[in-house]
């Protein structure tokens, strides 16, 4: 092990390579504090040489490597399990001038979303992927995870803003095609293989991203309602009215009580509603108009408050972003991140009370996510030493309404074990194979995604 610690000190320097486990500490629990391992020590590259470099070194060591962003990933795929040597990317910040002939831009793997948004707004254009974790998020885990996030309504996921990406496979090859070419059609898309791989066939240093139109002008509803039925009803009227329509988020009374507690808002109308949808509109001229137009023909509308003006719609936005702090803040929840189709969502959601109590009593269940993605995210506190008892049945659950286990957080560690609810033996069988032929020793990210 010396010898492989002493070429990676070789490769980035005495100081990239951190041993003591006070400084590998950071690195090796996640944000949520549910996965946490030891890794053999923690490697920060400073370019794509290096991580060649590292990738080439563990290979020829037989050592495995775990590949680390931002650290905010929810599934565990950063995570080490032991054995590993840890790649954490977050000195690859390098960001290119934007090109605003083709609206797009290339980016290193570790600058963060919110200096990607930051310099995308400079220049006049936006990006298209946006979510609360935007601080500390990185390119390359948003590549690696394909992470959705609160416009995937408007723009798609991850995998829709990327038309190129520079990788290192698990031999040290660099691949890269960063032309950004809108209409490229030379084979297999390697580049669409590795968008959402989670580090299991290759390291992302560099993507090629398409930008989106600056919509200065935004226009926030939080509504209350009755029933997920109802939010499904104004979904689809919003969806056929507003044609700023930019996101659709839905909470529950329960956590919006515990956004409220934990930061200190106000109630946001003077009942309490069983359902809280968050809509918000994106134009270039005010959209407030549509969007209160739309609020006053519903009749499913409980009540509602709209905010045009930033700091309004910054706290109208608290009561659905604040819920990923709120919960870890009460406690370390069993974490799900599940999609069904809308038709489905409504029944789920009434399931999802009762199928928790079975195996958790007195557990606390926070329901939140994407609505017009049929994304639940399934959070339980005080799940206790049933949290596997709890995930087998939330996410057989989902798979009988016909769902997905995991809408846009990734399969990781944590849900490995249950991917043949989502996906056939004939598609594991395929993706193990395409996993031999890229990575034949199996060193990248062991564990995660496959079973
Ligand atoms: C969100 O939508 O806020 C994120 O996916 C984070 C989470 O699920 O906690
Ligand atoms: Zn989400």
């Amino acid at each position: 092990m010396s010898d492989l610690f002493e070429r990676l000190r070789e490769i980035v320097g005495d100081a990239h390579v951190l041993v003591d486990p006070d400084l590998r500490a950071p690195y090796e629990t996640d944000w949520t504090r549910r996965f946490t391992g030891t890794a053999r020590c923690v490697v920060r590259p400073a370019d794509t040489a290096e991580v060649a470099g590292v990738v080439a070194a563990c290979a020829a060591a037989g050592t495995p490597i775990v590949v680390q962003g931002g650290n905010t990933g929810l599934v565990g795929a950063g995570i080490p399990t032991g054995s590993e040597v840890l790649l954490s990317l977050t000195r690859l910040t390098g960001i290119e001038p934007v090109d605003p002939l083709e609206a797009q831009v290339t980016a290193e793997a570790g600058v963060t979303l919110e200096n990607l948004q930051r310099h995308a707004r400079a220049a006049g254009l936006d990006f298209g992927v946006d979510l609360a974790a935007r601080s500390a998020a990185t390119v390359g885990g948003l590549v690696a995870t394909n992470a959705g996030g609160i416009r995937v309504l408007r723009y798609g996921s991850m995998r829709a803003q990327v038309t190129g990406l520079e990788a290192v496979l698990a031999d040290g090859t660099v691949v890269s095609r960063l032309s950004g070419l809108a209409k490229d059609n030379t084979g297999y898309d390697l580049t669409q293989l590795l968008v959402g791989s989670e580090g299991t066939l290759g390291v992302v240093t560099r993507a090629r991203l398409r930008l989106v139109p600056l919509l200065p002008a935004r226009a926030v509803a939080l509504v209350g309602l009755a029933t997920t039925e109802d939010a499904l009803a104004l979904l689809a009227r919003a969806r056929g009215a507003l044609t700023g329509l930019a996101a659709a988020e839905l909470c529950y009374a329960d956590g919006v009580a515990l956004v409220r507690s934990y930061a200190g808002l106000p109630a946001p109308f003077p009942e309490e509603y069983p359902v809280y949808l968050v809509l918000e509109c994106a134009a270039r001229s005010d959209p407030t108009d549509e969007l209160v137009e739309l609020l006053g023909d519903a009749g499913e509308i409980g009540d509602a408050t709209v905010a045009s003006d930033a700091a309004g719609r910054t706290r109208l936005w608290a009561y659905r972003e604040a819920h990923t702090e709120a919960i870890s803040a009460a406690g370390i929840p069993v974490k799900l991140d599940v999609s069904v189709p809308l038709r489905e969502l409504a029944s789920l959601a009434a399931q999802l009370p009762p199928t928790v109590d079975a195996v958790a009593p007195g557990a606390r269940l926070i329901l939140f996510g994407h609505l017009n993605e049929g994304n639940l995210h399934v959070n339980v506190l005080g799940a206790g030493a049933q949290g596997t008892e709890l995930t087998d049945a939330v996410l057989n659950l989902v798979a009988a309404h016909r769902g997905s286990i995991s809408s846009e957080h990734g399969v990781g560690r944590a849900k490995a074990r249950w991917l043949s609810l989502s996906r056939s033996d004939a598609e594991i069988a395929t993706m193990r194979r395409i996993k031999a032929a890229l990575d034949p020793p199996g060193l990248m990210s062991p564990g995660v995604l496959l079973p």
